[in-house]
């Protein structure tokens, strides 16, 4: 059996946690927005034409913040073709995914959406085929009270209160050749900071996030972030990162060392930011947006990233998760908890059907798939500051780790309730006795545990089985004398609610 002891205190705290962390994304992409949290048509759809099935299974998920239109969708986006009256809307060819966008759904559905499921809205405005002047007029229509063409034109169209959006994403994936007119690190870092100067100026107190790189292997990796923040550093609060993990060769040691690469990731960004700064001689701190993150490997055939005939939402992007996406999704929301200090929003891609954490069938049910467990339970329970643990536990050696941690642990304390939320992943295959020494803290219950196993790592699941891997009662924790002792089966994901006694 492995052993593994953490030791936790009060006081030695990373940072408070921000709920941003539990943001997701939904994008114009397959059945996301039609056929998932869109279908007029669906028996739960509300006079909006939102499906409560997928509205309910959000609200459990604990999203808190969600990013739109996209992804690679926003870069082609007119975000005039989405407002107004729904018969007069043009439909349009969609050069992202190669489908026909309706536009049935647009800025107004989702703020409705969002204020349906009590979720912040997170708005990325397109630096491809537009710019400043485009993202200049749609904050203005989003956020100012009245009285201009644009905010008289949302009022004309219903609403009367303005949108009032804080958080805003420059672009999107602007280092990728594949994306709607790509731009070089120089292109897009003078068009970030010109579009954030004129929407800051239309509407105050906005966060505005930068893009980062597509993904850390990205030959521009590094001068990209330097070069973009070296233009934009004054005027944005974030620079954005996106890392999807995969198994493609089937050696789960080695798809578990993807989280070892996102902690490397974070810190990395973090130091180049932190670079800029140092140049500018600059106390200031650029935050990271991990606004695209999930595991995406199977559903990555050309089949699947588009189909011919420029298709209404076809089936895009159906990732059917199994078992140990579940357990690699639960050791990243451990590794962004971890880096609290830093990271302060971050976006689960995506919610339903595409690389989604609920799936639907359009007309039928929707539930969660695996991957659904590990964060609706962190999204509930992580609460308060993130304390600093000191973990022992052996390693082992995969991928371009030598000695990454069998153990994946985080604590979260809240100061006003007392209660402390402990995360543990066994990337083990024994068992392991863990160990928490949970120091200035009280005498602590335990008041909910949760183990999350299952002796087949593909198991899924599906509309006739959908809770085939879904989490069970602990059964081997306790607590005693200010510790948390517990037994965590082989390769499995563990959380412990704690309690003043
Ligand atoms: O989430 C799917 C796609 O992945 C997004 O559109 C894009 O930003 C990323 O490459």
């Amino acid at each position: 059996m492995q052993q593994a002891r953490v030791i936790a205190d009060r006081d030695f705290i990373i940072d408070a946690l921000d709920r941003r962390v539990f943001g997701a994304f939904v994008e114009h992409l397959g059945r996301c927005i039609y056929g998932g949290i869109y279908e007029p048509s669906h028996p739960t759809a509300d006079q909006d034409g939102f499906r409560q099935d997928v509205l309910a299974l959000t609200r459990e998920l604990g999203v808190t913040i969600m990013r739109w239109p996209g992804g690679n969708f926003v870069s082609g986006y007119d975000w005039r073709d989405g407002i107004g009256p729904k018969e007069q809307r043009p439909r349009r060819l969609d050069l992202a995914w190669f489908s026909t966008e309706t536009n049935h759904f647009g800025t107004n559905e989702f703020i409705s959406w969002c204020r349906k499921a009590g979720i912040e809205p997170m708005m990325a405005i397109n630096l491809g085929t537009k710019g400043p002047d485009d993202a200049r007029a749609l904050v203005e229509y989003c956020n100012h009270p009245g009285g201009t063409e644009y905010s008289d034109l949302r009022i004309a169209h219903g609403y009367r209160q303005p949108h009032d959006i804080k958080f805003w994403c420059l672009g999107n994936e602007m280092d990728g050749p594949w994306q709607i007119c790509h731009k070089n690190a120089q292109e897009y870092g003078r068009a970030a900071l010109e579009a954030a100067k004129v929407m800051r100026w239309t509407s105050e107190g906005l966060t505005l996030a930068a893009c980062g790189s597509s993904y850390r292997e990205m030959p521009t990796y590094g001068a990209w972030e330097y070069e973009v923040l070296e233009h934009c550093f004054d005027k944005v609060d974030f620079i954005s990162l996106h890392q999807y993990f995969h198994n493609r060769d089937n050696d789960i040691a080695k798809f578990f060392t993807h989280v070892d690469k996102l902690d490397s990731f974070i810190t990395e960004v973090s130091a180049i930011a932190d670079a800029v700064a140092a140049k500018r001689r600059s106390a200031k701190r650029i935050m990271l947006s991990m606004d695209e993150w999930n595991v995406w490997y199977k559903a990555r055939t050309p089949i699947d990233l588009a189909k011919p005939g420029w298709p209404e939402a076809p089936p895009l992007l159906e990732e059917v998760y199994n078992f140990e996406d579940a357990l690699v999704v639960g050791g990243a929301l451990i590794t962004l908890i971890n880096h609290a200090d830093r990271v302060k929003s971050a976006c689960l891609a995506q919610l339903v059907n595409v690389i989604g954490a609920i799936m639907t069938e359009t007309g039928g049910p929707a539930w969660r798939q695996t991957i659904f467990h590990p964060f609706a339970q962190a999204a509930r329970l992580a609460r308060g500051n993130v304390l600093r643990l000191v973990t022992e536990c052996g390693s082992f050696s995969a991928g371009d780790y030598p000695a990454a941690p069998l153990l994946l642990s985080a604590a979260v304390h809240d100061p006003h309730t007392g209660k402390v939320a402990v995360f543990a992943l066994n990337r083990s295959p024994e068992a392991m006795r863990f160990a928490a020494d949970l120091r200035g803290l009280g005498t602590l219950v335990i008041n909910e545990s949760f183990e999350l196993q299952h002796d087949d790592l593909k198991a899924t699941n599906t509309k006739d089985a959908p809770d085939r891997v879904s989490p069970v009662k602990h059964p081997a924790c306790a607590m005693a004398k200010g510790e948390l002792d517990a037994t965590l089966k082989p390769l499995s994901w563990n959380v412990f609610a704690l309690g003043k006694a």
